[in-house]
């Protein structure tokens, strides 16, 4: 990916993201641009104070989105971002071990149990079994069957402040593209920096000023890459 000093990284990803969804056969939807690039890359730190972890419970959804201004209607609709694409078991074998989780579906775990036979099984499942490589409303469909992977899912069709907004997106997928749309155009707008600040940067993992890249910060910081991976949604 280059275009020179014109477009900018953060501007790249985000037209990125919305051709995915696209083409991944969701809505089609118009990005604002001008975002700049920031100067410093972030670290793990920062990086994983801002992702919830896969066993938050709707409140530790709620609570930490709502720092970002986002309404239960948003994260509900955000997390429709788990139609496609996959999570390890790591992700999720707490919800079967040493305990099931009440709120599964026993089919669905015997299921996983098969594909993480142990916790920290390698092995990795589809977040939407129902269309796994489709973005449409199946995901939730999942969830008014138990059959949502993590605990953020699946909590969310538990949780009295969210269940009727899960039930409203199952049975109705226009209304699902119309409050996802809204909500990655709100998410693409967070913290952007515009006008003089940042840079735009020539090569998108490297600085401007002086020639620094990514990967050389990171490399100093143990164990980075899976977050960096996981934040972007690609497997490295
Ligand atoms: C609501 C809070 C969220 C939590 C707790 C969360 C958590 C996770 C976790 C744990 C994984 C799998 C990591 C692994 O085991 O490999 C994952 C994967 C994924 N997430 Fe999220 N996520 C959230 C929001 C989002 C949003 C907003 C989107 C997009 C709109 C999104 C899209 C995806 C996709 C596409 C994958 C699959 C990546 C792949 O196939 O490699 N997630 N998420």
């Amino acid at each position: 990916m280059r275009c020179g000093r014109v477009v900018s990284c953060a501007d790249i990803i985000a037209i990125t993201a919305r051709d995915a969804v696209f083409l991944s056969g969701g809505p089609n939807y118009r990005v604002p641009l001008g975002r700049r690039d920031g100067l410093n890359f972030a670290t793990r730190k920062e990086t994983l104070t801002n992702l919830p972890p896969p066993s938050s419970n709707t409140s530790a959804l709620l609570t930490f989105l709502a720092t970002k201004n986002f309404d239960p209607t948003d994260v509900v609709a955000l997390s429709g971002g788990h139609t496609i694409g996959l999570g390890h078991c790591t992700s999720f074998t707490d919800r079967l071990y040493p305990t099931q989780d009440p709120t599964m579906d026993q089919t669905f775990a015997n299921n996983l149990r098969v594909v993480c036979p142990v916790a920290n099984s390698a092995n990795t499942n589809v977040l939407d079994f129902r269309s796994p490589n489709t973005l449409d409303n199946s995901y939730y469909v999942d969830l008014v069957n138990r059959q949502g992977l993590f605990t953020s899912d699946q909590d969310l069709y538990t949780d009295r402040r969210t269940w009727s907004i899960v039930t409203s997106f199952a049975s109705n997928q226009r209304l699902f593209f119309e409050r996802f749309v809204i909500s990655m155009i709100k998410m693409s707008q967070l913290n952007v920096l515009t006008g003089t600040q940042g840079e735009i940067r020539e090569k998108c993992l490297v600085r401007n000023s002086d020639n620094l890249s990514l990967s050389s910060v990171l490399k100093e910081e143990k164990g980075s890459w899976s977050a960096f991976c996981r934040l972007f949604l690609f497997t490295c």
